[in-house]
């Protein structure tokens, strides 16, 4: 009897993608910077960057600094509109033959409309993913996120406007998580994907300066996937049901079985974009090596699947041997 092969193809209650590895948001810009570098066989699409109604200019340089624990950014929206977004960027992104989610964002629920509207008839678009993590105009300023019911309101209305189905991008909340993403699923998104990256800051002190222009920026990289694991883990836990995309420091295929295991649906790789434009590809086929090594044939065989430490009778536990807890 012929073995059956792998096949990363997943099905998120009826978004079918052709791969369970995505790139992350703001991570590829166009894929036309990267050239032949970017390998698209595998993959099961892309997030664009963040695109607005109106084109904004960013967050004041410098925009990025690397700190001993993962990288540090704000680039603050930087985009071009999205009517230029869909007649330049989304055009190229559509000809690489992924399917193309589009990451979306105002300062109010009627800009999140407006730009949701302005995607209407875009080629190769599937899904819309709803950036929650910028200033909420209502709210002199403060994240949207910083309100759960502001991120039901806006992610219901996206949703309701928008042809296709829409996730909610939340933060590594440590409470009120499974609040946030149940609102939104009773609003109306499709899904969630978890995380953005975490707020943070960094300081040059032979400079006696902040390391980014705006100061307060988002760190990701490898430090953030234990807090992805356990964001992906809880609200998997609470709803079952709602397709997750996991995304924080995923390098590896192994990086994406964890998220798989702790309940992920489909992973997005990120900043390993940035240190290595072949990283999703390589992130996929090791994630295919991995599926393969325990016999089993697709990323849905391992989602949700991890279970507590198996116990040895013989180890002394911690508190015996004098450990600290
Ligand atoms: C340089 C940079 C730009 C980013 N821009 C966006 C963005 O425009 N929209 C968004 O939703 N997330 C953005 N992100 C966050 C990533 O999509 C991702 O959620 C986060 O970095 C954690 O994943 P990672 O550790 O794999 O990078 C950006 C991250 C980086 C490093």
């Amino acid at each position: 009897m012929a073995v059956k092969d792998v096949d990363l193809a997943v099905d998120l209650n009826g978004l079918v993608l052709p791969g369970a590895v995505l790139v992350a948001s703001g991570c590829f810009g166009s894929g036309r910077e990267l050239g032949d570098l970017f390998e698209a066989r595998g993959l099961g699409g892309v997030v664009s960057r963040t695109v607005t109604a109106s084109p904004r200019k960013g967050a004041p340089s410098p925009r990025a600094a690397e700190t001993p624990s993962g990288l540090l950014s704000m680039v603050g929206l930087q985009n071009p509109g999205a009517d230029a977004f869909v007649a330049d960027d989304l055009l190229h992104m559509a000809s690489l033959g992924l399917p193309v989610i589009v990451s979306v964002a105002g300062g109010s629920v009627e800009e999140y409309v407006r730009v949701t509207a302005m995607l209407d008839g875009a080629p190769g678009v599937v899904a819309v993913e709803v950036y929650l993590a910028g200033p909420d105009e209502e709210l002199d300023g403060q994240a949207f996120t910083a309100r759960p019911e502001r991120c039901a309101e806006v992610t219901g209305a996206v949703a309701r406007r928008a042809g296709v189905p829409v996730f909610a991008k939340l933060p590594a909340m440590p409470v009120g998580l499974v609040d946030v993403a149940g609102a939104c699923a009773r609003a109306g998104v499709h899904g969630v994907t978890l995380i953005d990256g975490v707020p943070g800051m960094a300081v040059d002190a032979d400079e006696l300066a902040s390391s980014l222009g705006a100061v307060e920026g988002f760190l990701s990289g490898p430090a953030v996937r234990p807090l992805a694991l356990r964001a992906v883990h809880e609200v998997a836990s609470a709803l079952p049901e709602l397709p997750i995309m996991g995304v924080g420091g995923v390098w590896t295929g192994r990086d994406a079985a964890e998220l798989l295991l702790a309940g992920a649906w489909a992973v997005q790789v990120g900043t390993a974009m940035l240190t290595d434009p072949a990283a999703a590809g390589r992130v996929a086929s090791g994630l295919a090596d991995y599926l393969r090594g325990k016999g089993l044939v697709s990323p849905s065989d391992i989602r949700g699947r991890m279970r507590a430490p198996a116990v040895r009778p013989d180890a002394p536990s911690r508190f015996e041997s004098g450990g600290s807890a």
